[in-house]
């Protein structure tokens, strides 16, 4: 290579190490390779010289062109690599800072309660049955046996949607699951319509339906959002003394104390006749000796059995409703019933 070329070369070098971007490197680039570039200009002035000289001198030409170019390939490769380096840097993750704990969850503990409820009457041969929580007047009250201005009717303090039902009352957050009786009740006589018609006999209805209800009401042991678990046993041969060997062992087997006692206390619901308050008393623990309210309950009334769309002098049983809250307070000595529905991970990580 010829001196001239050797220095174009060595610029050209110069000139692609101080560039410092892509842009600048193909900037300098086009001074040597370009349109214009130097290397360009002195192929273009091959053309004036004679034949030997010009296979010579092209030949040289080529030489410092290749080796440019090879400069310009590495410089190329050397600013990329930067950039890669630098992205890589900015971009760093530190994989040894400690990650971002989580902890496995588990069952609220009012829910463990329900899972147990059905369990144990799963077993007994009830079934499981889901209602609304928005209701007509008819289904919550006046089916019951509780007509408009029926003085019972204040025995629970209601919300009401402003909405309007058929029967231009308006409709209301259900304040306990017993409408779950006369749904689940014109279920099962529909279900079972063709087979009564056709002379067999209709089974028993037995259910339970748990669930949220609403009232007006907030202290230590009432929230205007609680839960119910409604049950429903009717036949043509259900009494009173069923829903006692009934209730005695679900609460036995709920709070796993075979010397638990029930005392059925005389009460009063528009919906059932007679009517009992169940209360249970622990022999032993913390809270032995009290007697403890859990549940409402009484045979199906007759304006309520014909409600369900049943003869009445056919058809007699048994309901009840108890406080799932209530039951899951006394099994694992909570004493305020708003800890429930706060949300407080302290609390419920207790029940995991
Ligand atoms: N619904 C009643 C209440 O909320 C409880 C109950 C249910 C009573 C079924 C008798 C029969 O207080």
């Amino acid at each position: 290579m010829t001196e001239d070329l050797q220095s174009i070369v060595e610029g050209a070098r110069r000139a692609f190490a101080q560039a410092a971007t892509p842009a600048e490197l193909e900037n300098a680039k086009a001074q040597y390779t370009g349109k214009a570039g130097r290397i360009t200009e002195l192929m273009k002035g091959l053309a004036s010289l004679p034949v030997d000289e010009k296979k010579t001198r092209g030949a040289a030409i080529n030489v410092a062109k290749q080796a440019i170019e090879g400069a310009l390939g590495e410089r190329r490769q050397a600013l990329a690599d930067a950039e890669l380096a630098g992205q890589l840097k900015a971009e760093a993750l530190d994989v040894s800072l400690p990650g971002r704990g989580r902890e496995p969850g588990g069952l609220h503990p009012v829910s463990l309660t329900l899972e147990r409820i059905e369990l144990i009457f799963a077993s007994m041969g009830f079934d499981v049955a889901d209602g609304p929580e928005i209701e007509s007047d008819w289904h919550s009250f006046t089916s019951l046996n509780n007509p408009p201005n029926h003085p019972a009717r204040s025995m629970q303090d209601t919300f009401y949607v402003d909405i309007d039902g058929e029967d231009g009352i308006p409709y209301n957050l259900r304040p306990h699951t017993s409408p779950m009786q006369v749904r689940y009740a014109h279920r099962h006589v529909k279900q079972h319509a063709a087979a009564v018609a056709a002379g067999q006999p209709m089974p028993e209805i037995r259910v339970i339906c748990p669930g949220r209800t609403y009232r007006v009401d907030s202290d230590a042991t009432h929230s205007p959002m609680f839960h119910q678990c409604e049950g429903l046993w009717l036949g043509e041969n259900v009494s009173f003394k069923d829903l006692k060997v009934v209730f005695t062992d679900f609460c036995r087997t709920f709070f796993e104390s075979d010397d638990l006692a029930l005392r059925f206390r005389p009460s009063f619901f528009p919906f059932t006749e007679p009517s009992a308050e169940i209360d249970i008393q622990f022999q032993s623990g913390p809270l032995a000796g009290r007697w403890l309210e859990v549940a409402g309950s009484g045979q199906v009334h007759p304006a309520v059995v014909r409600n369900m769309g049943l003869d009445p002098e056919k058809y007699i049983g048994f309901a009840f409703g108890m406080g799932p809250d209530r039951l899951t307070m006394l099994r694992y000595g909570v004493n305020d019933l708003r800890l429930f529905f706060e949300g407080d991970i302290r609390f419920l990580r207790q029940f995991r």
